[in-house]
């Protein structure tokens, strides 16, 4: 199949694009830079903000497939409001720029990146897809990512003449993710600067970027349609991960600070994964793509590879 994805230069696009080729694909590589463009069949290059260059761009490379993997979420170590903005934007409007260039160019078919986060802290401790997301976050500024990511789950489930997949990715540790040693995250266990909430039992759902590479090669292959969690086998309270992660890194074991005090040490969207977060079931994609990951748990690497 022609496949493009959107992102090719990101911490999931750039090794995408290689296991998409290795499986016989024809892949397009869409950059803003050529320079950070991995090896492709065609390059192409557009800034997905701008219509008509996106446009432009993907009619000339014809794909079946449209894979998006854009975020700007490389900017959040150095400016995280500017990051979320941007990304909100390119859930958003960049979104609506890909459909339309999709499909003007022929595609069949659309798979899409989303978070596995994003659910609102209600009901069982692990929830599938259909729990509500939290678009009424008490943090305006997560309400707002909440918002945009319902947005663009709206637009790729429903763009018409197109099948859509959104994929909602776990939290992603790996080479280049927060969660690498040198990643904001890795620095900040590092320095001894993330304590635990006492109690420690929000729940987070980790990804190695392995495992979100697999998980789109099977469903950019797959007619399937809809929104699936791809997330590791072992959703785990912050009381379990965060200790075994900072003995991993070779860090401080992480002080426990009372719960109450968490927003303002370590900032809302912080607190609430260490303290409210849900974890998030990947029964459905299992089931629905065959797929299942190389880690099964965040235990094997998180910290060290
Ligand atoms: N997924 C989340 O919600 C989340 C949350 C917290 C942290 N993180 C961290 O963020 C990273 C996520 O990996 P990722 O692969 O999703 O993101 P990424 O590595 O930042 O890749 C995003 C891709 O989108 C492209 N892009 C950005 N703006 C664009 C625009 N206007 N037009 C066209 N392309 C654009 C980037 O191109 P350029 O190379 O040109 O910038 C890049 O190829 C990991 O390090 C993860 O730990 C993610």
């Amino acid at each position: 199949m022609r496949v493009l994805v959107a992102g090719a230069s990101g911490v999931i696009g750039h090794p995408l694009v290689g296991a998409l080729r290795a499986r016989g694909h024809q892949v397009s590589a869409l950059v803003r830079d050529t320079s950070r463009a991995p090896d492709a069949d065609e390059t192409v290059v557009a800034d997905a903000l701008d219509r008509v260059s996106l446009l432009t761009a993907v009619e000339a490379a014809r794909p079946d497939v449209v894979v998006h993997q854009m975020t700007a979420l490389r900017l959040l170590r150095d400016d995280p409001a500017g990051a979320f903005a941007r990304t909100a934007r390119l859930r958003t409007e960049g979104t609506a720029h890909l459909v339309e260039a999709a499909r003007a160019a022929g595609a069949r078919r659309l798979v899409a990146q989303s978070i596995a986060f994003a659910a609102a802290p209600a009901g069982d401790p692990v929830l599938d897809e259909d729990a509500p997301l939290y678009v009424d976050a008490p943090d305006p500024g997560w309400a707002a990512t909440v918002r945009a990511v319902a947005e663009l789950e709206r637009q790729v489930s429903s763009a018409a003449g197109l099948s859509g997949l959104v994929l909602r990715y776990g939290t992603l540790y790996g080479p280049g993710t927060a969660y690498a040693q040198t990643g904001g995250t890795g620095q900040r266990v590092l320095a001894g600067k993330l304590p635990l909430p006492e109690g420690g039992s929000g729940i987070t759902s980790f990804l190695h970027v392995e495992d979100a590479v697999t998980a789109t090669v099977a469903a950019v292959e797959s007619e399937a349609t809809g929104v699936l969690h791809i997330t590791d086998d072992e959703p785990a309270p912050a009381a379990d991960w965060l200790p075994h992660y900072a003995r991993a890194l070779g860090a401080p074991a992480p002080r426990t600070v009372p719960a109450a005090m968490a927003p303002r040490l370590l900032g809302w969207f912080t607190a609430h994964q260490l303290t409210a977060a849900r974890g998030a079931s990947n029964d459905r994609a299992r089931t629905t793509l065959g797929w299942k990951p190389l880690r099964p748990s965040w235990r094997d690497g998180l910290g060290t590879r």
